[in-house]
C-alpha cells in the first residue's frame, strides 16, 4: 500500500505545478480562456500519470510481493483462508507463555482450514556463551499443558519444514456435510476407478481433497476413539457411501447393534440379511452363518481356481455380493462375564476376520473402549485398518495405532485412517434416507 501513496504523491505535485501556473497566467493575462486550457492541461496530465504510476504500481507489486500474493491465492484455491489480524488475541496468549518460559520463537501467520486454526512459528535460538542455540520442537512439547491452560483447550503441535504450528480447533467451525462430499468431481472419480471393489469416502484431507479409498483393500476396519469423537457419525458415513454405489445383489449387510439404536437407519434396507442382532446369541448366530458363508465360497472359489471373489465373479455364471459384517460397539461382546462364551466369540470372530477376505466379507467394528480387554491381540492383528478418532489416555492410541498421535486429535470427527489425517464429513440423518435402498 506504500507504493499506492507514492504513486499518488507524484501524480498531485505535477496537478499542483500546472494548477500554479494557471494561477500566475490568470493573474498575467486576465482572462478565462487561460484559466480554461491551464485546468484542462492539468487534468489531462492527471489522467496520464495516474495511468503511469498504476503501470507502475502493478510492476512494483510484481517485484516484491508477487510470491506471497501468488501464494495467497494459491492457499484460497485450495480452500484455505490466509488470516492476518483474527485470532491475534488467541495468538497473543500462546507467545506470552513461549516468552515466559523462554523460548525464542518468531509468529509467522495464520492458517484458518475448515477444522482448525493453525498458528505458525519460526523456530528462533538463544545466543549462549556466544554460540547459538536453537529451539527445540520438545521445548514446546514440554509447555503443551501450560499453552492449553492459558487458551483453556487443547492444542495439536504440527512440525513442518523450518516451522511449527500450533493447532486449535476452530471456533467457527462448519462441519463438513456429507451431501455436499458425494456431489464433488473428486469423490465421482474415484468412486468410479474402485468400482469393482468397495469404495468408500470418508471426509476431507487438509487440502479439503475427498479421502476415498477401496475397503477390500483393508480388508477390515476398526474404528475406535472416546465417547462423542463422531465414531457412530463416521460408521454411517463410511456404510452409506458404499451402500450408494453398490445395487441390492453387489452389496449385504449383516448388522450387530450393541447400542441399540446406532443402526436403526438400515433396519428396512434392502441389503440387510435377516435382523439387525441387539443381543449377544443373535450375535452368535450371525457368526456361525458367516462362517458357513466364507466356507462355502472357499470351496466354491477353489473349484474354479479363482484367488478372491472378483475373479470368481468375473468368470463364473453366479455372481456373489460382498458382505459388509458391522459391529458397533465391540467392548459389548469383549466385556461379557461369561469368560467361556467370551473367547469361543473372540475366537470365532477372529478365525472369520482371517480368511473371509477373500471371500468378500469384510468386518468394521466400532469401540469406544480401546483397551486390551477389549481389543485383544487376536483382534487386533486380524483387523488391520484404523480409523482412530480422538482419545484421552496415550495407552489407548498406543493400542489403536501404536502411537500417541490419537490423543491429539481434535474430536468431532478429526481423524487418522490409517494414519492419514482426515476429517470425517457429517451426515445428517435427515438425509440419509435419500441414500440408503
Ligand atoms: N464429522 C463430524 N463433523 C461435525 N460434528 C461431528 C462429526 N462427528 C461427530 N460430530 C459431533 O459429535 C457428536 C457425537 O458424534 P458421534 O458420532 O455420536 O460420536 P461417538 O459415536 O464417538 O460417541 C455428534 O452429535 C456431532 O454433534
Ligand atoms: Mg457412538
Amino acid at each position: 500500500m506504500k507504493k499506492e501513496n507514492f504513486a499518488f504523491h507524484g501524480t498531485v505535485d505535477t496537478t499542483v505545478v500546472f494548477l500554479k501556473l494557471a494561477i500566475i497566467l490568470l493573474i498575467l493575462i486576465g482572462n478565462s480562456i487561460a484559466l480554461i486550457v491551464s485546468a484542462t492541461i492539468s487534468l489531462l496530465i492527471l489522467l496520464y500519470e495516474g495511468k503511469k504510476y498504476a503501470d507502475k504500481l502493478a510492476y512494483v507489486v510484481f517485484d516484491e510481493e508477487y510470491e506471497d500474493l501468488l501464494s495467497n491465492i494459491r492457499e484460497e484455491v485450495r480452500g484455505i483462508r490466509v488470516e492476518n489480524n483474527d485470532y491475534s488475541s488467541t495468538r497473543i496468549k500462546i507467545d506470552n507463555v513461549l516468552e515466559n518460559y523462554d523460548i525464542p520463537m518468531t509468529f509467522l501467520e495464520t492458517k484458518v482450514t475448515s477444522n482448525q486454526v493453525i498458528f505458525y512459528y519460526g523456530l528462533g535460538f538463544t545466543i549462549v556463551n556466544n554460540r547459538k542455540k536453537f529451539t527445540k520442537i520438545s521445548q514446546v512439547e514440554n509447555i503443551k499443558p501450560e499453552i492449553e491452560l492459558a487458551l483453556g483447550e487443547s492444542i495439536r503441535l504440527i512440525p513442518e519444514k523450518n516451522k511449527l504450528g500450533i493447532a486449535i480447533i476452530n471456533p467457527e467451525f462448519k462441519s463438513l456435510s456429507f451431501k455436499e462430499m458425494v456431489n464433488e468431481k473428486n469423490y465421482k472419480q474415484i468412486v468410479k476407478k474402485y468400482a469393482d471393489g468397495l469404495p468408500f469416502c470418508l471426509g476431507y484431507d487438509l487440502n479439503d481433497n475427498v479421502v476415498c479409498g477401496d475397503a477390500t483393500n483393508f480388508p477390515h476396519l476398526l474404528i475406535a476413539g472416546e465417547t462423542n469423537s463422531g465414531k457412530s457419525n463416521a460408521l454411517q458415513v463410511f456404510m452409506t457411501s458404499m451402500l450408494m454405489n453398490k445395487k441390492v445383489n453387489e452389496l449385504k449387510l449383516v448388522l450387530a447393534d450393541f447400542k441399540l439404536v446406532e443402526l436403526v437407519a438400515f433396519k428396512n434396507s434392502e441389503h440387510l440379511i435377516g435382523n439387525i442382532a441387539y443381543e449377544v446369541d443373535e450375535f452368535h448366530a450371525q457368526l456361525e452363518y458367516l462362517l458357513k458363508v466364507m466356507q462355502q465360497r472357499l470351496e466354491k472359489m477353489q473349484k474354479i481356481g479363482a484367488k478372491n471373489i472378483q475373479e470368481y465373479n468375473a468368470s463364473s455364471k453366479e455372481k456373489l455380493p460382498f458382505i459388509l459384517f458391522v459391529i458397533e460397539e465391540l467392548s459389548s461382546i469383549m466385556l461379557i462375564d461369561d469368560s467361556k462364551l467370551k473367547s469361543e466369540l473372540e475366537n470365532k470372530l477372529s478365525v472369520l476376520a482371517s480368511k473371509c477376505r477373500a471371500t468378500g466379507i469384510h468386518i468394521v467394528i466400532t469401540t469406544q473402549k480401546p483397551n486390551k480387554k477389549v481389543i485383544t491381540g487376536l483382534i487386533k492383528t486380524n483387523i488391520p485398518g484404523r480409523l482412530a478418532l480422538k482419545v484421552i489416555a496415550d495407552v489407548d492410541s498406543q493400542l489403536i495405532i501404536g502411537n500417541s498421535d490419537a490423543t491429539k486429535l481434535l474430536g468431532s470427527g478429526d481423524a487418522l485412517l490409517n494414519g492419514k489425517r482426515l476429517q470425517v464429513a457429517f451426515l445428517d440423518t435427515g438425509v440419509q434416507e435419500e441414500y440408503i435402498k
